[in-house]
């Protein structure tokens, strides 16, 4: 099972501290999300799962992290301040701005189809270098993470005397002023990308891309996504970009429907190209716009034919931040413990009812807030049994505050949920933000304690994974919020461990509980650090 909307995600990224609103205490800023305590692992987990298996684990590729900041004749030569834009609509009714590729022809906002005819808008962040306001001192925040890898061709070549086919992989910030971001994490003004520039020689190029485009999905399988969720897409001629030859879109089906994860492209000899001194001399395939300014040839001399050629460029290109959202999509299950008796459920049903006529009566809720509240409310109410866990997604949506007999609807639903429900991220383990969590059985027994606590310290010293040790609840409700987290292991200390127990063989054992069975199991402590080794590596 999978998320079946985002606000399962955002209700449970906000509650367990995955990933923030951005300047919430300013009222916020749209298109930016910050990352939370297990948010930052999350996303770690699966930069590092990325930059392990393109980097590490492959013998034709190398790494590089260039500036942020280029200078602004980059952005001239890569085409994109001329075509780098979206076109956009403002609404004369209400004044707000939109895609105009994303509208049916009315505002969402205010419904007028009153609205401005289409025009590009450039989607780089402009922003002044150094100290004097000179007009010309300006330069862009990247937009794409190539650029800085494509300026850096010679300097890689020659400082690791590569061959070809090779490839430079890239992980960074990317920034875009998107007319309209939305989605959660999906569409938002500042994010971060995997990238790879992968170098053939021209001719080899159409075998590489396909090659890559099976590489990719495979790894995106290898992070937990299921292959009846991924598809590929060719894009059509009219939707290339300006530097494409052809595109394989990776499309995910995301909570709000199937949309790009990442984007395979072939760019030709485009790059190399229009950042070349002396393009004449180049029998360049790709239709470059003439460059005065570059002082260098980004060619790679052949030993095979002792001349020296552009090298074609393979792209794959993946967003981090829809990576996080597919990763903890495919993971996000709402499961029953035990079956809920119906005198349980009873008030729970009777609350959601009064609350959601409660919202659709309510006149002073947004039009978009209560349409989206009335939506999940439904959804949920048509098959509570199963679905009971959402409600606390429902109650933290947009205006259901504002809603008198929330509270009411919260007491009666929290009880049952914690007897009978649990939420589960059933995240492959090397993506658990959290490995293991140490548990002692008893918070207030001394011994139990310490036993715990260097049971978690002496884990964690062999430095392969984050562990935690948590004595915040009695221990039922803390496996839940493991099983919340995605945390694949957790280990309870009790009165065997010590020797106190009724079995005197389990003393110096410790019960681990896996995350998706359920199953516990008793295990040596000094058997502990093989046993989880084992497990991690086998992915369950
Ligand atoms: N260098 C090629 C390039 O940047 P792109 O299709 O524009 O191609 C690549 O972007 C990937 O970056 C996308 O597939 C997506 O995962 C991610 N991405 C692009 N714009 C984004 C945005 N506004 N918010 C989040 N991710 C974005």
């Amino acid at each position: 099972m999978a998320a079946q909307t985002m606000e399962q995600l955002v209700s449970l990224c906000k509650r367990r501290g995955f990933i923030f609103p951005g300047s919430a205490v300013y009222g916020g800023l749209q298109g930016t999300y910050d990352y939370g305590p297990l948010g930052v692992e999350l996303k770690n987990n699966l930069k590092l799962a990325w930059w392990r298996a393109n980097v590490w684990e492959r013998e034709d590729m190398e790494g590089i992290d260039a500036a942020i900041l280029m200078n602004k004749l980059t952005w001239r030569y890569s085409g994109h301040e001329e075509t780098f834009v979206d076109p956009m609509v403002d609404c004369k009714s209400c004044k707000m701005r939109w895609r105009a590729d994303q509208l049916s022809g009315k505002c969402p906002h205010c419904a007028s189809t009153e609205l401005t005819e289409p025009r590009p808008f450039n989607l780089m962040f402009k922003t002044q270098i150094g100290p004097v306001p000179d007009p010309e001192s300006f330069s862009y925040l990247r937009p794409e993470t190539a650029q800085g890898i494509f300026v850096n061709f010679k300097h890689v070549l020659d400082s690791t005397s590569r061959k070809l086919p090779f490839g430079i992989a890239q992980i960074g910030k990317a920034f875009r002023n998107e007319i309209t971001p939305r989605n959660f994490i999906f569409r938002v003004r500042e994010f971060e990308q995997m990238e790879i520039e992968f170098f053939v020689r021209p001719g080899e190029d159409e075998g590489w891309h396909k090659k890559w485009v099976e590489d990719r999905i495979n790894w995106w399988l290898s992070v937990g996504l299921s292959r009846q969720n991924l598809e590929p897409y060719h894009q059509k001629p009219d939707e290339l970009a300006h530097y494409a030859k052809a595109t394989v879109d990776l499309l995910y089906r995301f909570p709000h429907g199937l949309e790009e994860l990442e984007g395979i492209a072939n760019r030709t000899d485009y790059d190399l190209g229009s950042h070349s001194k002396d393009q004449g001399s180049l029998g360049l395939k790709a239709r470059v716009s003439p460059n005065a300014h570059s002082t260098d040839k980004l060619t790679y001399f052949d030993p095979e034919t002792k001349q020296h050629v552009v090298p074609f460029v393979i792209e794959p290109s993946a967003g981090v931040d829809r990576g996080v959202l597919a990763v903890l999509s495919e993971a996000y299950a709402e499961e029953q413990v035990k079956p809920a008796p119906a005198d349980r459920l009873k008030p729970v049903e009777e609350a959601l009812g009064t609350f959601l006529k409660s919202v659709g009566r309510n006149e002073k809720l947004p039009a978009q807030a209560k349409e989206a509240l009335l939506a999940e409310g439904e959804r949920i109410a048509q098959a509570l049994g199963e679905r009971m866990p959402s409600i606390a997604g429902l109650l933290s949506m947009p205006g259901a505050e504002s809603i008198e007999v929330a509270k009411k609807l919260r007491g009666q639903v929290d009880p049952v949920v914690d007897e009978f429900y649990r939420t589960v991220l059933h995240f492959k383990p090397h993506l658990a933000p959290i490995k293991v969590a140490v548990l002692p059985l008893k918070k207030n027994h001394p011994e139990i304690v310490s036993t715990a606590k260097s049971i978690r310290r002496k884990l964690q010293s062999t430095g392969a994974m984050r562990i935690v040790y948590d004595d915040t609840g009695a221990i039922g409700k803390l496996y839940r919020r493991q099983d919340e987290i995605g945390t694949p292991f957790c280990i309870t200390v009790d009165f065997d461990t010590l020797g106190d127990g009724t079995d005197a063989a389990l003393k110096n054992t410790v019960t681990v509980r896996h995350r998706d069975s359920m199953a516990q199991e008793r295990v040596a402590i000094s058997e502990l650090e093989t046993y989880l080794r084992e497990k991690m590596q086998s992915g369950a």
